[in-house]
Parts: C-alpha cells; structure tokens; sequence
C-alpha cells in the first residue's frame, strides 16, 4: 500500500511534505521517511512509527531544501525496521526513491546488479540501485524508459538526484497524481493536497514525468511527450479533524445521518442524469454482477439481494477471486464498489470484465479514482474523507445507494426517515456500551443472520475482528448447525439479528441457548438492542449501525488503536 509524496517548489519542501504524510498515513503507517536535496546533497530521516511519532524524534521539518520525497509504509517485502523504511539510496548515496507497488522481478535485477550493496529486505531498494546502474551509460530520461521495459510488478516512484532540480515520477498500476499551482506536489491521492489546489493530471499507465518547481512534462514509455489534461476537480469532504470526537471512526459513525441525506440529495440533484442512465443499464443488461472487496463488498452482497427481490438477475464475487468465478458477457453489467477507488483486486476484475467487453459502473467515494476512471458511468457515495481504517459512513452509503436502485424497480423502502432512524440508535449508544463492556474481555464472537441481515451478520463481524481484535465469524444462521456450532461452548456470546420476528432465526437463537451461548439479539420488535424499524431494507443499515458502535466501545474498553488497527492500511493497492 504506502502513500508517496513529492514537492518541487520555491519554499522548504519538508514541511509540505510532512502535512502531506500526515494526510496520506491512512494508507500505511509502520514507518516513516523523507529525504530532500539542498546543496548537491540528499539528506534521509526515516524510522519506524507513526508520522507524528517519528516527527517528535527526527524533526523532519529541520531538512533543508526545496525539493524532496516522502513515504509512509505499509510493509509488503521486509519486516517493519529502520533500514526497510523509505526513502531508499544508490550506494553512492546520490539518488533517493519512494515507492509503493511491488517490484515483482527485484530479484532477477538484484542479481544482475553485480556490486551493488544492498541493505535492506524490500523489493523496493533495487530502484535506487537500478537507476546507479543505468546512469553509467544513459541520461535519467533514458534510464527511465529502460525502467518501463525491464521492471515487471506495480509502482508509483518518485526519484530525486544529487545533482538536479528535478524529480522524475513513474507509474505502473499504483496511484499518482500531480497537483498543478505555483509549486508542484505529487502524491499517492488528490486528499493530499486538496487543501492547496483544486488543479491536478493524472497519470495514466506506463507514463513517466519530470517535474521541477518551474514546469512538468509527461512521458509515454517510450519516451514520447504526452499532453496531459489539468482537470479542475471538487472535493467533497467533512472536516479531516477529529473535532471534540476521541476518534475519526466516532466522528465518521456520527457523520453518517448528515451524509445519507446528502447523498439522497443529490441523486434527486447533481447526480440525477448519472443515477438514471445507471437505472437503464441496469434495465438493459442480461445480468448485474457486483465486484468489490472487505466492506463494500458486505455493501454488494445487500445490493444482489435487493435486486433479487425486485427479480433482476444479480450476483456478487469478492475481487480478489473475480477472474475465477465470474462469468461475464457483452451485455453483463458489472458495478464496482470501492471506497477508495483504488484497491488492486477491483482493478485487476475491472480490466479482467473489460476484457469480455462488458460495461462498467463504479460506486466510489473517492473522486477521480482509477476505478472510477477505468468506468463507464459512476456514481459517488458523498460520504466524505473517511479517516478511519475501518470503513462505516461509505459502507452506509454504498447501502443507501442500493436501496436507492431498487427503490425505483419497486423495493418497499422509505429513505427518506432513514437518518432519524439512524439518529435514533445513536440515543442506544449507552446500552451498547454497557454491552460492549460485557463482551470486551471475549475470545470468539459469533454473528448470525439470514437473507438480507446475513452481509449485516458479516460486516458486524469484520469491524470486530479489525478493531477490537476478537475473532468474530458472520455466517449465515441456517449453515451454523452443519458446522460451527461444535464451538458454542458455556458463554460464548452469539449475536443474531433478528428483523420482524423471523421465526428461523430465532430457532437459531434457541439452538445456541440450548448450548450454553450468551445470546444477544440486534433486533426490530424484540431483542437486547431494539433498532427503531419494521423495514427489511432499513434493518440491515441500522443493524451495521449498532455492530459499529459495539465495535468502537469493545476496542475503547481495551485501549486499542482503533482509528488505525494494526497490519492495516485504508487503502489496499497490492495484490
Ligand atoms: C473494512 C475495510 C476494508 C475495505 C476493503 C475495500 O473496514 O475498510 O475491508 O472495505 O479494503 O476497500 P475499498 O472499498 O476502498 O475498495
């Protein structure tokens, strides 16, 4: 994963650098570096950490320089230490990279750098070296297009040498953006520097650009000039701080009746044209198949159900195993969901449903992402900057946006009371707590449901096991007897939901009692948590509600980091 950043511009670059991590540290934060040039001299502070950690210890801003790199580490080759953190250096300690991707031929092009030393575990370091090599006989232009053609894997790098003002930025499958005002900032997202300019080119694959604080230019990778577009681009989002809230994920659980209103707006509104062309696609398409991973694709399994219920074929594969169940055709309708925009296995089914010519919607929150620039038509969530790993206002619009959809091919749902309701199981929040409290101490939970409280049981589950580190299985209530059940033993708590009294699910409840469990029921009409509905659609939003505020009090009560759980990173760019 990792987030990348680079300034060229005519003030120091490290304090740019260091906001800009700082904003970019939801895609990794294991570690932490930045190196800048100032008088033909690159200088590198890096450590383990968090940014604001490793800031207290090195002073970053005390770096000197108006050009510089900066990382924030997800680690995928290499253990979290000092020497695996980034920037990277040549031996000559003359050129200095960050990267984030996965060099998949480091190897191979380690072996063929005779007499390199090489002193860390990641496959990234080899750039640094690679470039060393190739500037014995090429200009860094030239190095670069080499690079296009020996380098196999993914990456967004940036390169900076001792002896010049310019940066050289490459891109392969990994995200990377430059945003364009009196200086030039690259990055890994366009939230890294949306609070300093509404201007930015995308890089597209396989393209290379060099950048000085005066002017840019692309490249193809051939090495051909490419004349890019600056795209003027809005950015919706809540206040990035965390206000009076302990944590971004309370702030962003508190976000969600403001921002499904929002959303609701304006599908009614500025989105109005895109949201009607999605509904004739879908009326148009032999079939819909939804792809996304984690969360959004908890948000999908709701959408298949939906349009089941409204008898439109549809189903739904998690990304990362896309190419191996899907099959797609011409007129298959294939809708992403992804928050970030950016998650590798989304791309990866994208191009794969590409390649059987099928058209693509995307669902995302985040603007001008790959996904939703790899579509044909998208819709965004407008849930707003979501800062916490684990996500929960994006889950609850991709939801809303669902039921949105099949509203209109005849789903009994009322949306427009859905952010009072949400509002009324806040007013739960101290029952939840003291629930929370009882189950802190807990090894296993179980989370049962069935139809279309079945995703809701799975993403109750995964917030539990991502945040407050208890293992948590979401199975459907009805396979629980033909298995799992052997590990219900005296005390272990089962959550059922419960939605209008089904009759199956509380045979399950009976199943587990009988067994010894601690049965808590999230519930319309009876239960320990009763959520204000007596509405299919609206229950499984305002049960997700529920599962995150017991999620947030259980990892309160543990003193756990629970806007950045450990080995996670928001944005997952890897395969
Ligand atoms: C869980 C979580 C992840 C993401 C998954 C997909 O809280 O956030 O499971 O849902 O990594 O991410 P996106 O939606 O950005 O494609």
């Amino acid at each position: 994963m990792c987030g990348i950043i680079g300034y060229a511009g005519k003030e120091n670059a490290a304090p740019h650098l260091l906001h800009g991590i700082q904003r970019l540290e939801y895609r990794g934060y294991d570690s932490v570096g930045m190196a800048t040039l100032n008088n033909q001299k690159l200088t590198v502070l890096k450590d383990v950490g968090t940014v604001s950690e490793v800031d207290k210890k090195l002073h970053f801003t005390t770096l000197p320089g108006t050009l510089g790199i900066a990382h924030t580490r997800w680690a995928t080759h290499g253990g979290v230490t000092k020497t695996n953190a980034h920037p990277h250096l040549s031996c000559d300690k003359k050129i200095a990279i960050v990267h984030n991707g996965i060099i998949e031929n480091y190897k191979e092009l380690t072996e063929k750098l005779n007499g390199h030393l090489f002193i860390s575990e990641t496959d990234s370091e080899v750039i640094a070296h690679y470039f060393e090599e190739k500037l014995k006989s090429k200009t860094m232009k030239e190095a670069c297009i080499a690079f296009m053609k020996d380098i196999d894997g993914t990456f967004a790098i940036l390169v900076i040498k001792h002896d010049e003002n310019n940066m050289y930025a490459l891109r392969r499958d990994s995200p990377l953006v430059l945003g364009v005002s009196q200086e030039h900032v690259i990055a890994s997202d366009l939230y890294t520097f949306s609070d300093k300019t509404k201007k930015a080119v995308f890089f597209e694959n396989d393209e290379f650009a060099i950048i000085s604080k005066e002017k840019y230019q692309f490249y193809d990778r051939t090495g051909k000039e490419v004349k890019k577009k600056v795209h003027e681009f809005i950015w919706e989002q809540e206040e990035s701080k965390q206000q009076q809230y302990e944590h971004f994920m309370m702030k962003e659980i508190m976000e969600q009746p403001a921002v499904v209103k929002r959303l609701l707006l304006s599908l009614k509104t500025d989105q109005k044209d895109n949201f009607e062309k999605l509904l004739k696609l879908i009326k148009e398409s032999h079939k819909i198949v939804f792809v996304a991973s984690g969360t959004s694709y908890h948000a999908t399994l709701l959408g298949a159900y939906y349009l089941h219920q409204c008898e439109i074929e549809a189903q739904t594969l998690i990304a990362s195993e896309f190419e191996h169940f899907a099959s797609i055709e011409e007129d298959t309708l294939v809708i992403a969901l992804s928050q970030s925009g950016e998650t590798m296995d989304v791309i990866d089914a994208l191009k794969y449903a590409k390649s059987k010519k099928a058209k693509i919607v995307a669902v995302v929150n985040v603007p001008y992402s790959t996904v939703q620039r790899m579509s044909d038509l998208s819709i965004n969530i407008l849930a707003g900057q979501e800062v916490c790993v684990a996500a929960t206002k994006s889950f609850v619009n991709q939801v809303t946006l669902l039921l949105s959809i099949a509203q209109h091919f005849g789903f009994d749902v009322s949306l427009d009371e859905l952010p009072e309701k949400i509002i009324s199981v806040f007013k739960r929040a101290p029952l939840i707590e003291k629930i929370a409290k009882e189950l802190a101490p807990t090894r296993d939970i179980y989370v049962l449901g069935r139809g279309l409280s079945y995703p809701v049981a799975r993403e109750i589950a995964l917030k539990i096991k991502e945040i407050s580190y208890i293992h948590a299985e979401g199975m459907m209530g009805g396979e629980l007897k033909h298995g799992t059940i052997a590990l219900i033993e005296e005390g272990t708590p089962v959550i059922s939901l419960v939605c209008n009294h089904d009759q199956a699910m509380l045979s399950n409840v009976k199943e587990v009692e009988a067994r010894g469990a601690k049965a808590i029921i999230i519930g319309t009409e009876i239960g320990d948590i009763v959520v204000p509905t007596n509405h299919d659609g609206t229950f499984g939003i305002l049960a997700t509600v529920v599962g995150q505020l017991l999620t947030y009090y259980i990892a309160k009560e543990k003193g756990l980091p629970i806007d950045k759980p450990r080995n996670l990173a928001k944005s997952v760019t890897v395969r």
